[in-house]
């Protein structure tokens, strides 16, 4: 049986917060409070316009957190700033461990796809800057089904776009939403918990599998 590997992007092989360079010089010192938040908002705005059925793409969610960010943090940038800021998120750089877990993982033989939140061309556009776009074989964006992450028609549809079933396919994400929301989908999930303080929902759903880097994602998925 081949193993499917469903890639989250956006907080698991791309960091969201390589955007605080950019943000230091518009912002300052509040570049990291400022990139949190926004990033806090973005995914709440999905959220809010999944349950709603109120969809607008990623992109939208994006400009929206930003600009409630700005009234947060009592910024005021220009329109062009927040272009700027935009274009910066377009291009914001692959974690350190990354080429080297997707290529330990290439090499074992997996079926390996990018499924995220993002549209297919942002994604694509995301993963070819990072350099990393040859180790999939495809990318599958919610926006196919007009709804956000952890919708379970989400997950359904990465299956059915893979070829694969919830026994054979994994979701390997930064997110603990993400990873429940496969896992309740009946996927398996790697949660990949980079930093040492992030905290994982209490809600009484385990990840199959926890990891601190994608380094071993390859190895520990050959053993389970
Ligand atoms: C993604 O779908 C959850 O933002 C994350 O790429």
């Amino acid at each position: 049986m081949t193993i499917t590997l469903a890639f989250d992007v956006y907080g698991t092989l791309i960091d969201t917060h390589g955007v605080v360079i950019a943000l230091e010089k518009h912002v300052g010192n509040k570049a990291p409070e400022f990139s949190r938040t926004w990033r806090d908002k973005q995914l709440e705005y999905s959220f809010r316009r999944g349950l709603m059925q109120n969809y607008e793409n990623f992109a939208i969610c994006t400009r929206n957190a930003l600009d409630y960010t700005c009234s947060f943090c009592n910024v005021v940038l220009s329109q062009n700033d927040k272009e700027e800021l935009l274009g910066a998120y377009k291009v914001l750089p692959a974690f350190d461990d990354v080429e080297e877990g997707l290529t330990r993982a290439k090499k074992a033989g997996f079926k390996m796809f990018a499924f995220s939140n993002g549209s297919a061309e942002a994604v694509e556009t995301l993963l070819s800057n990072a350099g990393i776009r040859g180790y999939f074989i495809d990318v599958v964006s919610v926006d196919e089904m007009k709804s956000y992450k952890p919708n379970p028609g989400v997950y359904c549809h990465f299956l059915r776009r893979a070829g694969a079933t919830g026994s054979d396919a994994w979701l390997i994400s930064g997110n603990p939403f993400d990873v429940i929301g496969a896992l309740s989908s009946g996927m398996r999930a790697a949660w990949i918990k980079r930093s040492p303080e992030a905290l994982f929902d209490p809600w009484g759903i385990e990840p199959t599998l926890t990891l601190n880097s994608l380094l071993n994602l390859a190895e520990q998925i050959g053993k389970e």
